[in-house]
């Protein structure tokens, strides 16, 4: 029985060596584990860390070409814009120079042709108190050419001629100022100059046609010095300003009778004054369909247009905003009625600061 036992035990211990062994390679085993899964989550929390901050790259990235995208069209915005101005100002100086010698011509030699039509009147006059019983056949064409009238007349034509000859010279005048638009330096110029100029440029949008009255244009111009601006960029502030005022004008009157827009007529003011030493301001109202609220915040922002597909591209105010602000450090803002009206104010400093 002893020896029984003696040998269970041995074997019993001998079991329980073995199974102690094989906890411990258990043990070392789990560990070795542990230790890898230590490394495998430090390596997966380490590249999903990369990750991440590639994809902070990436949006980062996503969002410069986004910017770039937005300033590659500005800028493409910009030069049809500037282009759009400088084939208009070229063209303009174009018609100006051709029309500037036919009509050279006629204004030169009105006077002469005056001056000779009085001399040949005043003979006519002396033959006629000379000779009170001229041949029949002088007396018969003398009734045919009803020589009375002819007399009165004729000094009226030539009188007329010349305002006409004069009118179209101011014309060719203004065309040529207006076709300043290249010129980029600063220069002291007659600001009333540059608005009047424009408003000649776009006179035929201001006639009366069949649908509409002509559009009244008034103006309460103050005492201004000279201004020193870019005239050309100032001259396309104000086309922007007026065009968009035009086509309000027109807007509006889509939705009005003849005779409600005979009783409230489409009309455009314009006020210029001086604010202080430093300051002129100029405004710009029409009485047209107004800037509805929501869309208010939105007008000096590029591309955005409220008219039709290839009618605007959106550009015109962000762009005179651009001009005024920081070409030439002034201010631009609007107030707009929906339904009364809107009117733009822009102020600049008489001087440039160097
Ligand atoms: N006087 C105004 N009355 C009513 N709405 C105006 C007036 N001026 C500007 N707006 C609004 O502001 C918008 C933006 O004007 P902006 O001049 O920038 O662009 P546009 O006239 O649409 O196109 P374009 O680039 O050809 O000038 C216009 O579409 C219009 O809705
Ligand atoms: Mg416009």
């Amino acid at each position: 029985m002893d020896n029984q036992d003696n040998s269970i035990q041995m074997q019993l211990e001998k079991t329980n060596r073995i199974l102690l062994k094989k906890l411990e390679r258990c043990q070392n085993e789990r560990r070795q584990l542990e230790t890898d899964i230590a490394t495998k989550e430090f390596l997966l929390k380490k590249v999903i860390c990369e990750l991440e901050e590639s994809q902070t790259d990436l949006q980062y990235r996503g969002q410069e070409l986004e910017n770039t995208l937005d300033s590659l069209h500005k800028m493409q915005a910009q030069m049809i814009q500037s282009e759009k101005m400088s084939a208009l100002g070229q063209m303009v100086a174009g018609i100006a120079h051709e029309i500037n010698n036919p009509v050279s011509f006629i204004y030169g030699n009105i006077s002469h042709i005056s001056q000779y039509t009085h001399d040949l009147l005043r003979l006519v006059q002396l033959y006629h108190r000379y000779f009170p019983n001229p041949p029949v056949e002088i007396q018969s064409e003398r009734k045919t050419i009803d020589l009375e009238f002819l007399e009165k007349d004729a000094i009226m034509v030539l009188h007329s001629m010349n305002i006409g000859t004069e009118r179209i010279r101011d014309i060719v005048l203004s065309l040529r100022n207006f076709s300043r638009l290249d010129e980029s330096e600063f220069k002291a110029v007659d600001i009333h100059e540059g608005i009047d100029n424009t408003l000649m440029i776009l006179q035929h949008r201001l006639k009366a046609t069949d649908k509409n009255p002509a559009i009244q244009v008034i103006r309460d111009y103050g005492n201004l010095s000279h201004v020193e601006c870019c005239a050309g960029q100032i001259n396309q502030v104000f086309m922007n300003i007026l065009v968009n005022a035009l086509d309000a004008l027109e807007e509006f009157n889509t939705k009005r009778t003849y005779q409600e827009i005979r009783d409230n007529p489409s009309r455009i003011m314009i006020s210029t004054s001086v604010v202080d030493s430093q300051w002129i301001k100029i405004a710009i109202a029409d009485n047209g369909s107004g800037i509805p609220e929501s869309i208010q915040k939105k007008i000096f922002n590029p591309f955005f247009t409220t008219k039709p597909v290839g009618k605007g591209t959106g550009m015109g105010m962000a762009i005179s905003y651009q001009i005024i602000t920081e070409k030439h450090g002034g201010k631009l803002e609007f107030f707009s009625t929906p339904g009364k009206g809107t009117e733009f104010v822009l102020q600049i400093p008489i001087q440039q600061q160097v």
